[in-house]
């Protein structure tokens, strides 16, 4: 009798975890959004990108979308619960008069994060699994490379290129458009490069294909691997 109420102790134990688990990956504290800290330190990219731009891009363009997307949710508090993945995740699922905001100043909260995170100041290269599918989808990291460049090039206006993974790990390039982010339309971004101009514009002027070119060098292919291992699951 005993070992049966262990039992039951026990299985009511795991579903209560695994019901914990799940809602703590989708949900948050009913609290604000907050801006996360840079990884690393303003100066830290350099000369690939400069210490002005990520004071300007960290400091004030993502702090702007943090405020815009808490001033957003100020008057819905059933979303304010929500994480930043699962409001972009249910933009279709919005009350009318805030999707689009949420669309924009959400998509602009997780894509710099995402952004923020996928560079660093420490050498990298792309290895393991996701070198394996680059090369099986792209014939070679260095024609990949060149797609990845076209496409950043090729963003008309205010936009992002990414490096997506799709539910069975087929990598794709894609481009989008103002904040619009890839987790909205169920792909898992890999890398991420902002091409609005306040990203670059303050050193390369209106040379965003020297921007590209140098940002190359500061992608974290770590966390990408990271990014596409967790895509596999
Ligand atoms: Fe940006």
């Amino acid at each position: 009798m005993r070992k049966k109420l262990l039992a039951v102790s026990l299985s009511f134990l795991l579903l209560f975890t695994s019901c914990i688990t799940s809602f703590s990956l989708d949900m948050k504290s009913a609290s604000k959004f907050t801006a996360k800290p840079l990884p690393y330190s303003y100066d830290a990219l350099e000369p690939y990108i400069c210490k002005e731009i990520m004071i300007l891009h960290h400091d004030k363009h993502y702090q702007t979308y943090v405020d815009n997307l808490n001033k957003t949710l100020e008057n819905y508090p059933k979303y304010k619960s929500y994480s930043v993945e699962k409001l972009l995740k249910s933009l279709d699922c919005l009350p009318k008069e805030i999707s689009t905001s949420v669309r924009n100043n959400g998509g602009g909260v997780y894509n710099h994060e995402f952004f923020f995170n996928i560079m660093t100041p420490d050498k990298t290269e792309v290895s393991g699994k996701l070198k394996n599918a680059i090369e099986r989808d792209f014939n070679s990291y260095d024609n990949f490379i060149d797609e990845f460049k076209k496409s950043a090039l090729g963003v008309f206006g205010f936009g992002w290129a990414w490096l997506v993974s799709d539910c069975n790990g087929k990598l794709f390039i894609i481009t989008t458009a103002n904040q619009d982010s890839p987790i909205s339309y169920i792909y898992t971004p890999i890398i991420g490069i902002d091409v609005w101009e306040h990203a670059y514009y303050l050193q390369y002027k209106n040379k965003r294909a020297d921007y590209i070119d140098n940002w190359i060098n500061v992608i974290n292919w770590n966390k990408a691997l990271e990014n596409y291992t967790s895509s596999l699951k």
